[in-house]
């Protein structure tokens, strides 16, 4: 998979993808990612990305020039899935979501910022809009390396067995049960016996259990 993250802050992006498993996923060639910085796209002579409100109001809107030209061209050498851009006002990111995109084999996810872009990108250029959450960052940077991390995960060869997506709260529509390691008695915090038990069929019944038992009591809404 590949995926091309449009940012006019690159640095903000250089520490989640380069270090742990997604700097061992690019490293293992299982996803190329590549930041692109808007400004090298922009005509002008300062490098501007953005501009005045047309109508007044407060905040710079993000200019259609330079994200035009950084998309067509990623596109002229390729043909993309999805074009994302990153907003609070697009559709709530989910576990659904993550795998459905996991599937592609190029996306671009474009990060908005200041007041947003210039309406005519969203019209032409977007095919889907994504939000993680009712709360505004201020940029798109911090909420596309949550998706990519989402995504990259989820991408055969990138766990191992051991940390496998299967198991993760969500995937089932269940939260995750608890987990516990070492020692079994901590100061009389003790760990529950059937995990000590090594009664393989049990302990996955005391754990879906728990994982229903969890799921009713924290996120209900999950449960159909
Ligand atoms: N940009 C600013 N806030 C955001 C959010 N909550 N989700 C996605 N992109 C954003």
């Amino acid at each position: 998979m590949r995926i091309d993250i449009i940012t006019c802050l690159p640095r903000l992006l250089d520490s989640p993808f380069s270090d742990s498993i997604l700097q061992r996923a690019q490293k293992k060639g299982l996803v190329e990612v590549n930041i692109h910085d808007l400004r090298k796209y922009s005509t002008d002579k300062h490098q501007k990305i953005d501009d005045y409100a047309f109508g007044g109001g407060a905040g710079m809107v993000m200019m259609i020039e330079p994200i035009a030209n950084c998309i067509r061209d990623l596109q002229s050498k390729r043909a993309y899935d999805e074009v994302i851009y990153m907003s609070p006002d697009g559709e709530q990111f989910t576990q659904s979501i993550a795998n459905q995109l996991s599937m592609y084999k190029n996306i671009i996810i474009l990060c908005g910022h200041y007041k947003g872009v210039d309406e005519r990108v969203r019209q032409h250029f977007i095919t889907r809009e994504i939000s993680i959450g009712d709360y505004v960052l201020s940029g798109g940077e911090l909420a596309a390396a949550v998706v990519s991390d989402a995504i990259i995960r989820l991408l055969p060869g990138v766990l191992s067995d051991e940390t496998s997506a299967l198991t993760d709260s969500f995937q089932d529509d269940l939260v995750a049960p608890p987990v516990y390691t070492r020692p079994a008695d901590f100061e009389g915090m003790v760990v529950p016996d059937i995990l000590l038990s090594g009664h393989e069929k049990k302990i996955d019944d005391w754990r879906f259990d728990q994982a229903v038992k969890r799921t009713k009591k924290r996120r209900p809404n999950l449960l159909k």
